[in-house]
């Protein structure tokens, strides 16, 4: 190895931190136990925001948009993920998947986040968490498209950070010779990340006492949700979560349960297929409450989450990297990731609400090519949402074929309801009026 190369190298491992490297190499000896099944307890479910004829809905957004329009929300996005099962090139929040337009997930968030900023007459910050592999891109996508017309220095963008991957025997490997292998530290890295070069106190300065998380891939995503919000400001919990109703046994989202008093998310890989088909009096799942990923999150709980010790995932996989020969192979590796969720337990007893989110409107996971979770199934759920808005609107019930709604154009229905006259359908999409157009009446 040449010099340079050789000081490199002894650089990084200089820099790794010490206390993490024998965390991961404890949890590779002895991996964290799952909680047995007979301890698991199906949280209580709130109602979700769809349901506003209910009155703890009403009261529950009406708080949430207090704490809007006191500009004391900001909007945060995981959105360091890999996309390898939708093999796309590029970060997946730029997936053009708007059924008609091409609209990107970035752009479909930019335009949630455009009208709440709107409704609420407030700054509601964006924060963008990038990974290392898709930073320059994020950037550079929103800054090519004038980050969709809001004002950049509202745009944040913070990338997770990395762990070396080891061996099998727990040695540290190398993706080259002056270089370690290293992967991304999983969506949990989002605590440190946000706190890191001091983004969470600068939030905390501009007034923001809570964040509202949701990941990149889903593309119904209900961005700062007043009802979720106020349901979460009611109560003692340091962070809240969206559940979707599970009622396939076999549907791939982990599971909120109670263990002794404390929320978690116990993976499906984790429990027998018995256990999961178990049913409750109802008829329905026991253990229903299907995690997809949206928290509300007090800003001082985040701040506690990026000094604490979030578990460790491990994945075994083959990895290209250097071989004891010193040559570049596929060798065994194991990786490890942190979860955002691994924090439910950590906010204690009562720390934790679980709110229940309306699938159809709110949940349309874009993980893979085609099949379940595929770019056809979130592009008829985005198309099957608009037509419910529009009909619920009394707009374009007698348009066949497939319908979409610009961008920014409503966040729900009522919001929509209340644009009715502000609004034109042109080929299927549904877009504002250019301001010298005359109003319809
Ligand atoms: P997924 O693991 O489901 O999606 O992450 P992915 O990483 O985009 O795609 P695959 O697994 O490689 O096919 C769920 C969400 O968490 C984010 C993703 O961007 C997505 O919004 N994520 C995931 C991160 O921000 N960082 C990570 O290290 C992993």
């Amino acid at each position: 190895m040449s010099p340079g190369a050789a000081a490199a190298l002894a650089a990084e491992i200089a820099a790794l931190d010490a206390k993490m490297l024998e965390r991961q190499r404890a949890a590779l000896r002895a991996p964290p136990e799952a909680a047995a099944v007979e301890d698991l307890e199906p949280p209580e479910l709130l109602p979700p925001s769809s349901r506003i004829e209910d009155p703890r809905v009403r009261n529950a957004a009406e708080r949430g948009w207090e704490e809007l329009r006191g500009g004391r929300v900001a909007v945060v996005t995981v959105a360091g993920g890999q996309a390898s099962r939708l093999g796309f090139e590029g970060p997946k929040g730029a997936y053009p998947l708007g059924p008609i337009s091409g609209a990107s997930l970035f752009q479909i968030l930019a335009g949630a986040v455009h009208r709440m900023r709107e409704r609420a007459g407030a700054p509601l910050p964006w924060v963008l968490m990038t990974g290392p592999e898709n930073d320059a891109a994020t950037r550079a996508y929103f800054a090519a498209r004038n980050h969709f017309g809001l004002d950049a220095r509202s745009v944040h963008f913070a990338c997770q950070g990395t762990l070396p991957a080891l061996t099998p025997d727990g040695e540290l490997l190398r993706a080259a010779p002056d270089r370690l292998f290293r992967n991304p530290d999983g969506h949990g890295g989002l605590y440190r990340s946000l706190a890191r070069d001091g983004l969470l106190e600068r939030l905390g300065n501009g007034g923001v006492s809570t964040l509202f998380t949701c990941q990149v891939d889903n593309a119904l995503a209900p961005v700062a949700d007043p009802a979720f919000l106020g349901f979460h400001l009611g109560s003692a919990a340091r962070i809240s979560s969206k559940a979707v109703v599970k009622t396939e046994a076999s549907e791939k989202v982990g599971l909120l349960a109670e263990c002794g008093g404390l929320l978690q998310c116990v993976e499906y890989s984790d429990l027998p297929a018995a256990a999961q088909q178990t049913r409750a009096s109802d008829g329905g799942l026991r253990l229903r409450a299907g995690n997809i990923a949206m928290h509300a999150i007090d800003l001082t709980f985040a701040q506690e989450m990026a000094a604490a010790d979030l578990p460790l995932h491990l994945a075994r996989k083959q990895v290209r990297a250097l071989g004891p020969d010193g040559l570049l192979a596929s060798v065994p590796a194991v990786k490890f990731e942190t979860f955002v969720f691994d924090a439910l337990p950590l906010a204690g007893r009562g720390g934790c609400l679980v709110q229940e989110a309306d699938r159809a409107e709110e949940f349309a996971p874009l993980k893979n090519r085609s099949g379940a979770d595929s770019i056809a199934s979130a592009r008829t759920a985005l198309g099957a949402r608009a037509r419910r808005w529009m009909e619920a609107a009394g707009l374009g019930s007698s348009a066949s074929g497939v319908l979409e709604l610009a961008p920014g154009l409503a966040v729900d229905a009522a919001d929509l309801r209340s644009r009715k006259d502000e609004v034109e359908l042109h080929g299927g999409r549904l877009l504002r009026l250019r301001p010298h157009s005359t109003a319809r009446s």
